[in-house]
């Protein structure tokens, strides 16, 4: 089936690589055609899209597990939003999916495309199949499941306890039976959040003072496992107060993003020995496999009201640059999403 398609639709395209931090110049808005569907192909307009962190990453031409992105072209990510024209029974019109064609209004994608979903909005907004339902949920379970596999009765600490995985983390750390649950996100509003609407035992505010002394007062007897969104220094704050055994879920390094001088690695390394500590990497996309798993007790959690969902919208395509610029500033709590379509 096919309908009457607009000619044309804005995307974003990367016109330069940054320096540092990312500028309202590195971006520019094409109004592109939109490519009539194929055999086996489907148009969707977008209705919200997705900015993370790992996008600033692509915007430099580095060897990583994601390739970068290329110049001149429409950049791209998480996406939801509606087939509005088809040439695949099984993809009809108006029905809601997820992809990866972001920064786009339209996206013609070839149903076959392993980043294709169909999602069941009608229990949840399909704009939490960007955040607590889709990778962004899945991060914070595996990091505490796979990557550093928490045991009941530990004591938990997480980074970036206020962002789009931090928030979900929290809760999810409680669902595996964590004793104590401690976030670190920065200045008060923030730490408020994470301790009375994100269910966390205590928060610390980075920019307050000393990570060191903070995460001592709130962990005096140490902390079993680490939830690292942020690296750097939380990650040397962290090992210094780790126990015996303890594990570390390297989830990501936000506070490097942006240098293009690595700090150095942390000081106090050679307590992992000491102290037996265990370190795992993992990349969510790994393991998808969990997805069934995770969204089914996620569901459970947001339709009985013991999963706070946050979420940060800015609205309008022209506006997403801004999104992603100000995220990795922390202007967002919970998930920063880009709303492009009625919603
Ligand atoms: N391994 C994986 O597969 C995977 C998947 C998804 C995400 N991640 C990683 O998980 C982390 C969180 O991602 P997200 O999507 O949930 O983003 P997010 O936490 O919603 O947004 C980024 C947050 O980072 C914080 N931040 C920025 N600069 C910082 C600094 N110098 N020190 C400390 N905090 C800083 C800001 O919060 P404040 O206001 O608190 O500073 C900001 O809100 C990132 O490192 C990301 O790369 C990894």
């Amino acid at each position: 089936v096919s309908v009457s398609l607009p000619h044309t639709g804005r995307q974003v395209h990367l016109i330069a690589r940054p320096q540092g931090e990312p500028r309202a110049a590195d971006f520019a808005m094409v109004e592109a055609p939109v490519v009539s569907p194929g055999p086996g192909q489907i148009v969707v307009r977008n209705e919200w899209m997705s900015v993370d962190p790992y996008m600033r990453r692509r915007m430099d031409d580095v060897d990583s597990y994601i390739e970068p992105f290329k110049l001149d072209e429409a950049m791209s990510g998480a996406a939801v939003g509606t087939v509005i024209a088809s040439e695949s029974a099984d993809f009809p019109v108006g029905m809601w999916v997820r992809h990866f064609l972001g920064w786009r209004e339209y996206a013609t994608l070839d149903v076959d495309d392993p980043a294709l979903r169909v999602i069941d909005v009608d229990a949840v907004p399909a704009q939490r199949y960007l955040s607590v339902l889709g990778m962004t949920g899945l991060t914070a379970y595996v990091g505490l499941t796979v990557a550093a596999p928490l045991q009941e009765g530990d004591t938990v600490f997480i980074s970036g306890a206020a962002g789009a995985v931090g928030h979900v983390a929290g809760r999810v750390a409680r669902a595996l039976g964590a004793a104590t649950v401690i976030g670190s996100a920065g200045g008060p509003e923030k730490v408020w959040k994470v301790v009375e609407e994100f269910g966390y035992d205590a928060a610390i505010d980075y920019k307050a003072g000393a990570l060191d002394s903070q995460l001592e007062a709130a962990a005096p007897d140490g902390i079993d496992v680490y939830f690292d969104n942020v690296g750097g220094p939380h990650l040397e704050a962290a090992i210094g107060r780790m126990r015996v055994h303890g594990r570390v879920a390297l989830c990501g390094a936000i506070s490097q993003y942006n240098s293009s001088e690595l700090p150095p690695g942390p000081r106090n390394l050679l307590l992992a020995t000491n102290k037996r500590l265990s370190f795992r990497g993992f990349i969510v996309t790994d393991h998808l496999d969990l997805y069934g798993d995770y969204v089914s007790q996620a569901i459970r959690w947001i339709t009985d009201g013991s999963l706070h969902v946050e979420e940060t919208v800015v609205d309008g395509i022209e506006n997403a640059p801004a999104a992603l610029m100000d995220m990795l500033q922390g202007v967002n709590t919970g998930k920063m999403l880009v709303r492009l379509g009625r919603g």
